[in-house]
């Protein structure tokens, strides 16, 4: 176990805050959110100029690694062109600060941040925003690929594809239903040509952070609704990533062009899972244009989001995983979490987490990210669901450790 990672993760855009300050450009985000008045992240946690502070907390963690992610348009303010020196300064005293504590960084390169000009051409509707992606990772590769221990190049693709441009939920607000396909296809390229880049600057350990659910049929009639749909949450992206190809239902609907898939399909160090819950799926109603319903789940305990709480969905996840990419490198739950309100006394947020741990600890993983250290801006909910294991005040800043932050803290420490 002592190599374990035991770590906390965050992104940028839910935590930083200073949205204007250090010659940051805007990202779609800061366009989708002022549609909810105050409810945007301009400050968040305002950890652009608190992070001393919270290198200090997850110090008192006993964590010995920290997924974050760097915002694309701190580097490059419009998504292209030179780097913006006072961005990636931030970057590097951050890394810094980590590395004198003896807590590894664990870098995400695109944490759904897309500088806002880059959307203006399509963003990842457009082909050449993989060749952005390369220019930018080169950029944070150079001056971090010294320090920092594992590198995640994008985040969740599916949710990218899902919620950004099939059902417009998250920015750029997209609804485009299955017309949002060449994103995941544009996506898996710029993760593939980050990970080339990487390479290239002897980056220590590569892979992915990508979400997964198990998809259960609600009958034995709907196997394949199920199926349909974990093709499109799942497979989508880690089969072309771990075996180069496509499942064959989505392949012709692909814009891929020679070479691509091997570009995509590159040796990599880790496989980061995030994993929330399972999902349920019936056949499509009549009028419906999709091959899946999704159906409630109602016979486990809710979370404050109304997500069902399925600890044994990550172990089953990584055991799908495994029997369908048997060179599935090792993995690292890179998130697990859950939304409770509660100010200190998080009893339901301990429960959570240590029956995921455990079921990752079955699996055999090497390495776990609570998500997340802080409650932060939690993308179309705004400020009213609470990941973290630190309360935030956001009127005063003040952070507050719960009860599940000490019960965390004597898990590493093995108290
Ligand atoms: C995302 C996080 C988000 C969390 C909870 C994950 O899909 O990567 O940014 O806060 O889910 O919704």
């Amino acid at each position: 176990m002592s190599d374990f990672l035991w770590g906390v993760s965050t992104s940028a855009f839910q935590i930083e805050g200073a949205f204007d300050a250090g010659g940051r450009g805007p990202s779609v985000w800061d366009e989708f959110t002022p549609i909810r008045d105050d409810d945007n992240a301009s400050v968040a946690c305002d950890h652009y100029n608190r992070w001393r502070e919270d290198v200090a907390l997850m110090t008192q963690l006993g964590v010995n690694a920290y997924r974050f992610s760097i915002a694309w348009p701190r580097i490059q303010p419009s998504g292209k062109g030179p780097v913006n020196a006072e961005g990636l300064d931030f970057y590097d005293r951050l890394v810094d600060a980590l590395v004198d504590v003896g807590i590894a960084p664990v870098v995400t390169l695109y944490h759904w941040d897309t500088p806002l000009e880059l959307e203006a051409e399509g963003g990842w509707l457009n082909r050449d925003i993989a060749d952005r992606f390369a220019d930018y990772t080169a950029l944070v590769a150079n001056r971090l690929a010294d320090r920092v221990k594992l590198w995640i190049p994008i985040n969740e693709p599916a949710m990218v594809t899902l919620q950004g441009y099939a059902i417009g939920e998250h920015a750029p607000g997209k609804a485009l239903l299955f017309d949002a396909l060449p994103t995941a296809h544009h996506l898996n390229l710029a993760h593939g040509r980050a990970v080339e880049v990487l390479r290239s600057f002897n980056a220590q350990a590569v892979g992915t952070a990508n979400n997964h659910t198990p998809a259960w049929p609600a009958t034995p009639n709907d196997v394949a609704a199920a199926e349909a749909y974990s093709e499109i949450h799942n497979w989508l992206y880690a089969d072309p990533v771990l075996s180069g190809r496509y499942p064959d239902a989505v392949a012709d609907l692909l814009p891929i062009q020679d070479g691509d898939l091997q570009v995509i399909h590159q040796p990599l160090d880790f496989y980061g899972v995030n994993y929330y819950n399972p999902t349920r799926l019936k056949s499509p109603s009549e009028g419906n244009p999709l091959p899946f319903e999704l159906v409630e789940i109602d016979e486990y305990p809710l979370t404050n989001f109304g997500w069902p709480v399925v600890p044994s969905g990550l172990s089953e996840i990584i055991t799908t995983l495994r029997e369908r990419h048997p060179n599935l490198p090792p993995v690292y739950v890179t998130e697990s979490g859950c939304s409770f309100p509660h100010e200190v006394e998080d009893t339901e947020r301990i429960a959570y987490l240590d029956g995921h741990l455990k079921a990752a600890l079955e699996a055999g993983v090497d390495g776990y990210f609570v998500w997340s250290l802080l409650d932060n801006f939690e993308w179309e909910s705004g400020y009213s669901q609470r990941f973290g294991l630190v309360h935030v005040d956001f009127e005063t800043q003040r952070r507050t450790p719960r009860d599940s932050f000490h019960w965390y803290r004597k898990v590493i420490s093995g108290e």
